[in-house]
C-alpha cells in the first residue's frame, strides 16, 4: 500500500507551484493543478526527472468556470481512486492591472473566481467524508496588496483581502484541520503582478531584504502544510522582507 498522502497544488505551474512540489515530492505524491496544460507538463516532467517514486497527477482547469470546478475536481478523484488527501495549497491567481472605473462586474466575477472561488470549492469537495478524514492543513496565498491600495490594482486587493478572511472563518468550522494564509511582497517569478508605471521598481527598492524568490515562499508554504506549524491555524503571515515595516516605504 503507498503510505504517501497526497497534496493538491493550484497554479502548479507557476514558479512558487514548481518550487513546492519540488520540497514535497519525496515525502508526499501530488495533484497538480493548472489552466495552463503545457506548463504543467513541463513541471511534471521537471518533477519526474528528480523522483520517479512518488505518484504525480495533474490536470488543466479554468477557475474561471466556477460553476464546474468542484464537479471536475471531485470526478478526477473519483476516477483515480483518490482518498488520502493531506493538504492543498491554493497558489493560482490573477493580477489584472485596472483602474476602477474602468472595471465591470464580470471583471470582479472573474478575479473572485480564480482567486479565491475555486480554493472555496476544491475545500467544499475536501469537507465530504471520504476525503475528510486524512486532510491536515491548508494553505491560501494572500498578498501584501491586501493591506495597502495599489493604484489599479483595487480588484487583487479586494481579493486577497477575502482570501485573508477566509482562513479566519474556514480555521474556525474546519477545525481540526487547519487553514492559514501568507501575504507575499514582491517576489520575482515569470509572472510577476504587474504595476501600472514605474511603481514596480520603486516598490521592490522599499523590500528591507530585497524582493523574495519562488523558493522563499516554498519555504513557508512548506512549513505550514507539515507538522511543524501544528498548532498555527486562521492566520496570515506576511512574508516579504520587510517591506510592510518599512517606515520609508511611501517615500518618493
Ligand atoms: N509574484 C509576486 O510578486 C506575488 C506577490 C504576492 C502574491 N502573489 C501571489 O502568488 C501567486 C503566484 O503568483 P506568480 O507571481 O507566481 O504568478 P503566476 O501568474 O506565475 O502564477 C499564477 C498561476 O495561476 C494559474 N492560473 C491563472 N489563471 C488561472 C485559471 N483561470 N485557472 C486555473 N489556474 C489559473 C497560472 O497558470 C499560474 O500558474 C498568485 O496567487 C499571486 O497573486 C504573487
Amino acid at each position: 500500500m503507498d503510505e504517501k498522502s497526497y497534496i493538491i497544488i493550484t497554479g502548479a505551474s507557476s514558479d512558487m507551484g514548481a518550487a513546492l512540489s519540488k520540497q514535497l515530492l519525496s515525502a508526499h505524491n501530488l495533484i497538480l493543478l493548472d489552466i495552463n496544460e503545457n506548463s504543467i507538463l513541463n513541471t511534471v516532467s521537471m518533477l519526474k526527472s528528480i523522483d520517479t517514486q512518488s505518484k504525480i497527477l495533474y490536470f488543466s482547469i479554468d477557475f474561471n468556470d466556477i460553476s464546474a470546478v468542484g464537479k471536475t475536481f471531485q470526478d478526477f478523484l473519483k476516477k483515480h481512486d483518490i482518498s488520502n488527501i493531506s493538504g492543498l495549497v491554493h497558489i493560482a491567481g490573477i493580477a489584472p492591472v485596472l483602474p476602477l472605473k474602468s472595471t465591470e462586474i464580470d471583471d470582479w466575477y472573474k478575479i473572485f473566481n480564480i482567486n479565491l472561488l475555486s480554493a472555496v470549492e476544491i475545500i467544499r469537495v475536501l469537507m465530504k467524508k471520504q476525503y475528510k478524514q486524512s486532510m491536515k492543513s491548508v494553505v491560501l496565498i494572500s498578498s501584501v496588496a491586501a493591506h495597502f491600495g495599489v493604484k489599479a490594482q483595487i480588484m487583487y486587493s479586494v481579493s486577497k483581502a477575502a482570501i485573508e478572511a477566509f482562513v479566519r472563518g474556514a480555521a474556525v468550522e474546519l477545525a481540526p484541520i487547519r487553514v492559514n494564509a501568507i501575504a507575499p511582497g514582491r517576489v520575482k517569478t515569470n509572472s510577476m503582478a504587474v504595476f501600472i508605471d514605474d511603481t514596480a521598481e520603486k516598490f521592490e527598492s522599499k523590500h528591507l531584504l530585497g524582493s523574495g524568490s519562488a523558493e522563499n515562499i516554498a519555504d513557508i508554504l512548506y512549513f505550514l502544510l507539515s507538522e511543524k506549524s501544528s498548532w498555527i491555524t486562521g492566520q496570515t503571515y506576511i512574508i516579504d522582507g520587510g517591506v510592510s515595516v518599512n517606515a520609508l516605504m511611501n517615500e518618493k
